[in-house]
């Protein structure tokens, strides 16, 4: 398989480019606000990019969650909704969207990932137990830790160096799920919480022999394994393309042999899935699936709809389907690594191989002159927005949030700011304007100084905190 971006197939090679397998039908407009303007919007939303109006906004990489264009198949398919309050026939075809493309049994839809992760973090963690991870995600952790259960990173240490260039940087280093059972017994862990790919480590791929070896490890000890499997579809593309004996397997065959060595999994459907909203539970298990289905009721809605329109399951169910197709996720991960490698080309100090859904900008680098109490990876953020109107985030220090028994900052290897690329909604010509800006803040970089946080809330402070410069 030829896994060329458009610019290096087009132009270093003489050969001929490919291009998206979509045309455009519908258009949203977008405009840029003067500098004077976007100087006043981002001090009025406290230096956070979560405030900033959407309006204010010109090329929005705050995220790739909800974001994506939906196709005129799925268009149609939310005229189909049927809004029953129990039973819906739109929940059935999500059902089997999802037993047939993830091969999971029993299914519970939520309104959005953490819905899920509310769910299946009360059902299977004891207070007390521990939770190995392929390192955190923010509120996957944290239900983890409101359900009393204890984080422990358990990814590579490789994923925690930007520049490493390991070709599964999401792997799970499975001496240290081995010494934390040693140590605490295997009764004492609730499940291994894994995740393809890892969000936080810049979208990093989890390879199959590494899933294959931790189910047998998890095995010797009767371990469950369950999957976050927001962007398990763009992990499938990974291993088609880096995995020995997979180049000509489909990301779909993939997909589902990677989820055949997990319990189940939980779903932010607004990622990989091509949905505004959405999300599930799976599982394998009766016993732990009762027990969920019967929690969906109390916080999310019946268990025929979990908070989602029937519309919305119609359209996630034709999404699914859309995801896995090679050519689709060809050029979606092809768009992400067209930006990466101009900056890359330019000397910009980016986590490296690219991942799945975005680029993540080495703020320490970047600002070698920052110590990480100044948040260089918000900085960062802000100073993009302010040079171009293009929204970033940050994924650093903020994100990481305190520690719960110290009350201190976590400070987390990576310090870093995502522009995140939503599915089938810019052009390359966008990614364009996008590298400029990080060149042209690259090149102001000597004169940054950093923010402090005026305003902390309790969870997940980096939605709404606050800032102002120094
Ligand atoms: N797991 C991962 C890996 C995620 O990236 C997210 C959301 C969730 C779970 C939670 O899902 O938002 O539907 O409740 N990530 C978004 C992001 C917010 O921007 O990365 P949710």
């Amino acid at each position: 398989m030829d896994h060329e971006t458009p610019k290096t197939m087009g132009q270093q090679h003489g050969r001929r480019s490919w291009a998206e397998p979509w045309k455009i039908k519908m258009v949203e407009p977008i405009k840029m606000i003067s500098r004077e303007e976007r100087a006043e919007a981002m001090k009025a939303a406290g230096y956070n990019t979560f405030l900033l109006k959407s309006e204010d906004v010109y090329i929005d990489l705050l995220t790739d969650s909800g974001t994506s264009a939906m196709s005129d198949r799925q268009w149609a398919g939310m005229l189909l909704g049927d809004e029953a309050y129990a039973g819906s026939r739109n929940f059935y075809n999500l059902e089997n969207a999802i037993q047939t493309y993830y091969g999971y049994r029993y299914i519970i839809p939520t309104h959005q990932g953490r819905g899920a992760e509310h769910l299946i973090s009360k059902v299977a963690i004891q207070p007390g137990q521990y939770v190995p991870g392929n390192m955190y995600f923010t509120t996957t952790r944290l239900h983890q830790e409101l359900a009393g259960g204890i984080f422990v990173d358990v990814i590579i240490d490789e994923a925690h160096d930007p520049a490493h260039l390991h070709p599964f940087k999401g792997n799970v280093d499975l001496n240290k799920v081995q010494m934390l059972i040693d140590k605490h017994g295997a009764q004492q862990i609730a499940y291994i919480s894994l995740a393809g790919t890892v969000n936080m480590a810049g979208g990093q791929p989890v390879s199959m022999e590494n899933v294959r070896a931790l189910r047998a490890l998890c095995d010797r000890y009767g371990i469950r394994i369950y999957l976050d499997a927001t962007r398990m579809a763009e992990n499938a593309f990974f291993i088609q393309e880096r995995e020995p004996g997979y180049a000509n397997k489909s990301v779909a065959e993939i997909l589902k042999e990677f989820c055949s060595y997990t319990d189940g999994a939980w779903m932010s459907a607004k990622k990989d899935s091509l949905v505004n909203i959405g999300g599930w539970l799976a599982l394998n298990h009766l016993d732990v699936f009762e027990a969920a289905s019967n929690l969906v009721v109390v916080y999310e809605g019946l268990h025929t709809y979990g908070g989602m329109a029937g519309r919305d399951m119609e359209a996630l169910a034709l999404g699914i389907e859309e995801s896995v197709q090679d050519d689709h996720m060809r050029s979606r991960i092809g768009q992400v690594r067209y930006l990466g490698e101009l900056l890359t080309e330019w000397g910009i100090p980016i986590v490296q191989p690219v991942g799945g859904h975005a680029i993540f900008l080495d703020a320490k680098s970047f600002y070698p002159h920052l110590p990480q109490d100044v948040f260089p990876a918000q900085t960062l953020a802000a100073e993009l927005y302010m040079d171009s109107g293009v929204r970033s985030m940050e994924r650093g220090i903020v994100s990481a949030g305190r520690d719960p028994e110290t009350g201190k900052h976590r400070y987390p290897a990576l310090e870093l700011t995502r522009l995140t690329i939503p599915r089938r909604v810019y052009t390359q010509s966008h990614m364009d304007v996008v590298a400029e800006s990080v060149k042209a803040a690259y090149d102001a970089r000597d004169k940054t100084r950093g923010l402090k946080m005026v305003y902390e809330p309790k969870y997940l402070r980096f939605f709404q905190a606050r800032f102002e410069p120094l």
